[in-house]
C-alpha cells in the first residue's frame, strides 16, 4: 500500500513537472552550496604552500619523480612527471602516505606508450627551476612554490599553479579539525556521510596566450566557454556531474548528463589540451586574464626565461585564460597535450582515451522515436507512413512503456504480443529496432533480472556496504547494478543474448537512458554519494564513470550475441571520457523552442571537440510541441548533426513528418534525404574519426585555425572539413549571413552557386532548405537514389561532386565497407582517393589508418554513375573515360555556363576501380 502510494507520488512529481517552465534549480546544488567547492573556490591567489622538496627530486627511467610537501600541515605528497609518446606530458600527484588509496581512475585509458624524458643537465643545476624535455617540448619544474610549465615552440602553454591555488586534501583522522560540511554535509532533506572526510583536491591550470577555451561537456553553454569569473562576472563554475536535469536551461554552466574534464585551449598560434582524468564531482572557473601568470610574474617567469635560453614569447599585453579545476575526491592526473596544432590534439586525446568506435552504417541514418510508440500496430503505422511518403528511415525506437511495468528486457504482453514477428517484418525493409534498457532495475519478486541480481549480490550497496541500496525510478522501488564490477558488466553483456533477451532478434539495439544514475528520490536526483561500489569505492569517487560502464557492457553485449561479428549500436545519456569507444550519446530532454535548437549547434560541436563525434539533440525538442517551421528548421540541422533522431515526450502531440500536411512532410523529406545522398561523406568521415580521432561536426576555427574571427563562431559549422552548414534559427528568417571562410570559392550544395572567401553573405533560406555549401577544392562523394533505408542503397551508385578550387583543382576520399561486420579490421574494406588537376579527373586507391586495405576481401557492385563539377567555367568539346589499358571512351556531359557547371553521364565505372576522366 505504501508502495502504491509513493508510487502515484512520483507519477504525480513528473506529470507536474511536464508543465512546470524550466528547471527547479532548487533541486540541484550550486558551488557554495557543495563544501569542497566553496572551500576551494575561496582559497587566495598568489600564496600556495606547496613546496617541492629538493633533495627528493629523482630522475629515473626518463621520469621525474620528488616530493611535494604541504608546508601548513607537513603532509607529503608524490610527484610523478612522465612522458607519452606524441608530445604529452602527465602530471600525477597523490598523498605519499595516504591512510587509504586514494581512488585513480580505471578503464579509461589505453595502453600508454611512455617516452623518456630527458633532463636538461644545465637546468638541473638552477637552485629552484628543473627542466625535462620531450622532444621540443620542456616541461619547467619550480620547486617553492611548486609550479610546472610546460614550453613549447619557445613559449608557456601551460602553466601549472601558476596562481597558487593548488590544493590537496589528505585523507584524516575524524579527531583533527576541520570546517563545517567536511565530515557530513546535508542538502534538503539529504545527508552525505562521508565517511573518509575532506578529500578534495584542486589545481588552477592557466593557458598563456590564449583567449578561448573549449571544451569540458556536458553544459548548455556556448562553444568558446564563457568566463564564470573575472570582471564584474559572477557565475557558477562549470560543473561537472552526471545528473538528470529536468527541463535545463540554456547558458547555463549547471552539471547535466555526461562529463568529459578536457579542455581545449586555441589562439592562432597553437593549440593545447588538458585531460583533468577524475570521475567525482569537478567544478572549474574560466576566467580571462593578461599578461604571464606568476605568484611573482617578473620573478618565476623571469628566471624561466634565463633558464630556458630561448626568450620566451610572453608580454604584459598577451591574452590569457585561468582555469581552476576542482574535484571532490581522487588524484591529480592530468595530461597535458601540447599540440600544437588542432590535428594533433585530437590524435593525442584519442590516443589516451580511444578513437570512437566505428558505427554500422544504419546508425549514422535517420531514427524515429517517441515515448511511445504504443503497440504493434502502431510501430506498423509509423513505418507505413514513412513508406507511403517515400520518406527515408532506417530505426524505429520504443522507449519505456514498451515493457511490461518497466522491466526491462521484457515485453508488455497485450501491446507488443509478437515482437519477433513485429522487428522480422521491420527488418525485410531494411529497418532496425532500438529498445530502451535503463541501469535501475524493478525490485520485483518475480522479475528475472532483480532475482538473479538480488541472488547474485550485482547491485550497488548502501553506505553501509552490505545491503542493497535502493531508490525510487520509473518502475518504483528499484536498485542499480553495480556496473564497475567486471563480473557485474560480463552478466550484463549476458543478458543481451536472444535467449535471455526473450523476443529480441540480431536487429534489436539498445538504448541506455537516466543513467547518471537518475534516482528521483534521492540528492540532486541522483544516486547517494556514500553508496558503495565494487572495491569499495563510495558513488562519490566513481559517479560521472557510472554510465560510461552501463554502455560499455551494453555494447559488448551486442557484440557477444553474434560471436564480435556485427557491430553494436548503443546511445547512452550519462558519458565520460572514453565513451566514444562505446557508441553514441544525445544531449537528453531538450525543448520545442528555437533557443534550444541555437544551443543544440553548440553542445554537439563541444562534445565533437571532446573527443565524443557520435552526438545528436533531439529533433524537434523533447519537451513541447514544435509548430510546423521549427519542426521543420529543425529536421534541416539535424541532418547535418551526427547521430539524427526525431524524439518527443509522452505528453506531447505526435509529430511524424506526415502530421503536418503536404508542404511540410515535403520539407522535412527533403531534409532526410539530404542525409541520405551525404551518407557516403558521413560514413568516410567517421571512419576518418576512427583511425585519427578527428572530430565529425567541427566549428570553423579547427579548419581555419588563424582566422580569430572564427574562434567564438556556434552558429554555423563544419561537418568535416567540406561541408559548411548555416542553421536557420528565428521563425520567419528568409535569409540568413553566412560567413565564408578561408580564400577559396563555396558552392550552394543545391543550387551550385558560387559564393567568394572570405566574406559575410546574405543569403537566401527559403523554408523548403537549409543553406549547406561544398568547400572549393573538395570532391564529396555522394549517393543520390532515393531508398527507404541505407540496407537499400549497399549497391546503389555514386555522384561525385568536384568543387574546383581556384587554381582549378579538387580532392576527396571515399571509405567503403560493407557497412555491419567487423571485417573492415581486417582490411576488408575500399579507400578511394579521387584528385582532380589539368582537366583531369583520377580515381586511385588511397591509403588511411588502421589496417591496410584488402580489395579482394570487400567485393562491391557500387559504381559511379555521375560526375557533377562546380566551377567549371568553359564549354568542354569533349569528355573521354579510360580505365587501366582499355581503349578510352567518350561520356555525354552538359554544361550549364551561367552556372558554371559540367555534369559528367554515366562513366558507369565500378567503384573499386582506378580509371581518369579527361576534360577537353
Ligand atoms: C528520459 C529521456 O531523456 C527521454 O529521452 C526518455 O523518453 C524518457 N526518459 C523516458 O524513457
Amino acid at each position: 500500500m505504501q508502495t502504491r502510494l509513493a508510487l502515484a507520488l512520483v507519477a504525480l512529481l513528473c506529470l507536474c513537472s511536464t508543465v512546470s517552465l524550466a528547471v527547479d534549480r532548487n533541486n540541484f546544488k550550486k558551488c557554495d552550496q557543495s563544501s569542497f567547492c566553496a572551500r576551494n573556490r575561496n582559497l587566495e591567489p598568489g600564496n600556495s604552500h606547496f613546496t617541492v622538496v629538493s633533495s627528493s627530486v629523482a630522475f629515473k627511467d626518463g621520469q621525474l619523480t620528488a616530493d611535494i610537501l604541504n608546508t601548513r600541515d607537513n603532509v607529503v605528497l608524490t610527484l610523478q612527471v612522465s612522458g607519452i609518446a606524441n608530445s604529452i606530458f602527465r602530471v600525477k600527484v597523490n598523498e605519499k602516505a595516504p591512510r587509504k588509496p586514494r581512488y585513480e581512475v580505471k578503464d579509461v585509458l589505453l595502453e600508454l606508450r611512455e617516452t623518456p624524458l630527458e633532463q636538461d643537465a644545465a637546468a638541473a643545476q638552477g637552485a629552484n627551476v628543473i627542466t625535462i624535455r620531450q622532444g621540443k617540448h620542456a616541461a619547467v619544474l619550480t620547486l617553492a612554490p611548486f609550479r610546472l610549465d610546460v614550453v613549447t615552440d619557445d613559449r608557456v602553454i601551460v602553466t601549472l599553479n601558476g596562481r597558487g591555488l593548488m590544493n590537496f586534501e589528505h585523507l584524516r583522522d575524524r579527531t583533527e579539525n576541520e570546517q563545517a560540511g567536511a565530515w557530513e554535509e546535508t542538502f534538503k532533506t539529504w545527508t552525505d556521510s562521508k565517511p573518509n572526510g575532506p578529500e578534495s583536491i584542486g589545481l588552477d591550470i592557466s593557458f598563456p596566450g590564449v583567449k578561448h577555451v573549449f571544451g569540458i561537456p556536458e553544459h548548455a553553454s556556448p562553444t568558446a566557454l564563457k568566463p564564470t569569473k573575472g570582471d564584474g562576472i559572477s557565475s557558477d563554475p562549470y560543473r561537472l556531474f552526471n545528473l538528470d536535469v529536468f527541463e535545463y536551461e540554456l547558458d547555463n554552466p549547471m552539471a547535466l548528463y555526461g562529463s568529459i574534464p578536457f579542455m581545449v585551449a586555441h589562439a592562432a598560434t597553437h593549440s593545447t589540451g588538458v585531460f583533468w582524468m577524475n570521475a567525482a564531482e569537478t567544478w572549474i572557473d574560466v576566467s580571462n586574464a593578461q599578461g604571464p601568470v606568476g605568484q611573482d610574474a617578473t620573478g618565476t617567469l623571469g628566471r624561466l626565461a634565463n633558464l630556458v635560453k630561448s626568450g620566451l614569447k610572453s608580454d604584459s599585453s598577451e591574452p590569457r585564460v585561468d582555469t581552476h579545476w576542482i574535484s571532490e575526491a581522487g588524484i591529480i592526473d592530468l595530461f597535458i597535450l601540447t599540440g600544437p596544432r588542432v590535428p594533433s590534439i585530437f590524435r593525442q586525446y584519442s590516443q589516451l582515451t580511444g578513437v570512437p568506435a566505428l558505427p554500422p552504417m544504419f546508425s549514422i541514418a535517420y531514427h524515429q522515436c517517441r515515448w511511445n510508440y504504443n503497440d504493434e500496430d502502431d510501430v506498423a503505422n509509423v513505418d507505413a507512413g514513412f513508406d507511403a511518403n517515400d520518406i527515408p528511415y532506417d530505426v524505429l525506437w520504443l522507449d519505456i512503456e514498451h515493457t511490461d511495468g518497466k522491466k526491462y528486457l521484457t515485453w508488455d504482453a497485450k501491446k507488443f504480443p509478437d515482437s519477433k514477428r513485429m522487428q522480422d517484418r521491420l527488418a525485410s525493409k531494411g529497418h532496425k529496432m532500438v529498445t530502451i534498457v535503463d541501469p535501475h532495475i524493478k525490485r520485483e519478486a518475480n522479475y528475472w533480472v532483480h532475482s538473479e541480481a538480488e541472488e547474485q549480490g550485482l547491485y550497488v550497496k548502501k553506505a553501509d556496504g552490505t545491503s542493497d541500496y535502493e531508490g525510487w525510478c520509473w518502475p518504483g522501488s528499484s536498485s542499480w547494478i553495480d556496473f564497475l564490477r567486471p563480473s557485474n558488466r560480463n552478466w550484463w553483456s549476458d543478458l543481451f543474448s536472444e535467449d535471455r533477451y526473450v523476443g529480441s532478434t540480431k536487429n534489436l539495439f539498445i538504448w541506455n537512458d537516466m543513467n547518471e544514475p537518475s534516482v528521483f528520490n534521492g540528492p540532486e536526483i541522483t544516486i547517494t554519494k556514500d553508496a558503495i561500489h565494487h572495491g569499495g569505492w563510495e558513488n562519490r569517487h566513481v559517479h560521472n564513470q557510472y554510465g560510461f560502464y552501463q554502455q560499455m557492457a551494453t555494447a559488448d553485449g551486442l557484440s557477444r550475441r553474434t560471436g564480435y561479428t556485427e557491430r553494436p549500436f548503443v546511445l547512452t545519456r550519462a558519458f565520460f571520457a572514453g565513451s566514444q569507444r562505446y557508441g553514441a550519446i544525445w544531449t537528453g530532454d531538450n525543448t520545442a523552442t528555437w533557443d534550444h535548437l541555437i544551443y543544440s549547434t553548440k553542445m554537439l560541436l563541444t562534445m565533437n571537440l571532446a573527443g565524443l563525434p557520435f552526438a545528436g539533440a533531439d529533433v524537434g525538442g523533447f519537451f513541447g510541441n514544435p509548430d510546423a517551421e521549427l519542426l521543420t528548421r529543425w529536421y534541416q540541422v539535424g541532418a547535418f548533426q551526427p547521430f539524427f533522431r526525431g524524439h518527443a515526450h509522452i505528453d506531447t502531440k505526435r509529430r511524424e513528418p506526415w502530421l503536418f500536411g503536404e508542404a511540410v512532410m515535403t520539407n522535412i523529406r527533403t531534409a532526410i534525404r539530404a542525409r541520405y545522398s551525404f551518407l557516403p561523406y558521413w560514413y568516410t568521415l567517421f571512419h576518418n574519426a576512427a583511425v585519427k580521432g578527428m572530430p565529425i561536426m567541427r566549428p570553423l576555427w579547427m579548419e581555419y585555425p588563424s582566422d580569430e574571427s572564427t574562434f567564438a563562431m556556434d552558429d554555423q559549422f563544419l561537418v568535416g572539413r567540406d561541408i559548411l552548414v548555416k542553421p536557420v534559427t528565428s521563425a520567419g528568417a528568409t535569409t540568413v549571413n553566412v560567413y565564408f571562410p578561408g580564400d577559396q570559392p563555396w558552392y550552394n550544395v543545391e543550387t551550385g552557386t558560387r559564393h567568394s572567401a572570405p566574406a559575410t553573405q546574405t543569403i537566401p533560406a527559403p523554408l523548403e532548405r537549409l543553406p549547406v555549401f561544398q568547400r572549393g577544392g573538395s570532391i564529396v562523394p555522394r549517393k543520390m537514389r532515393v531508398r527507404r533505408s541505407t540496407a537499400l542503397m549497399t549497391a546503389d551508385p555514386f555522384t561525385l561532386y568536384v568543387a574546383l578550387d581556384q587554381s582549378k583543382s579538387a580532392s576527396g576520399t571515399l571509405y567503403l565497407d560493407d557497412g555491419h561486420s567487423f571485417s573492415y579490421t581486417e582490411g576488408a574494406y575500399l579507400f578511394r582517393q579521387f584528385t582532380f588537376a589539368n582537366q583531369v579527373l583520377t580515381s586511385t586507391a588511397g591509403v588511411t589508418g588502421g589496417v591496410a586495405s584488402r580489395p579482394d576481401l570487400h567485393k562491391t557492385s557500387e559504381w559511379v554513375e555521375r560526375v557533377v563539377v562546380y566551377g567549371y567555367r568553359s564549354q568542354p568539346t569533349s569528355v573521354t573515360f579510360q580505365e587501366g589499358k582499355e581503349a578510352p571512351r567518350s561520356l555525354n556531359f552538359v554544361f550549364d555556363a551561367a552556372l558554371s557547371q559540367l555534369t559528367i553521364k554515366k562513366p558507369g565505372v565500378n567503384i573499386a576501380h582506378d580509371w581518369t576522366i579527361t576534360i577537353a
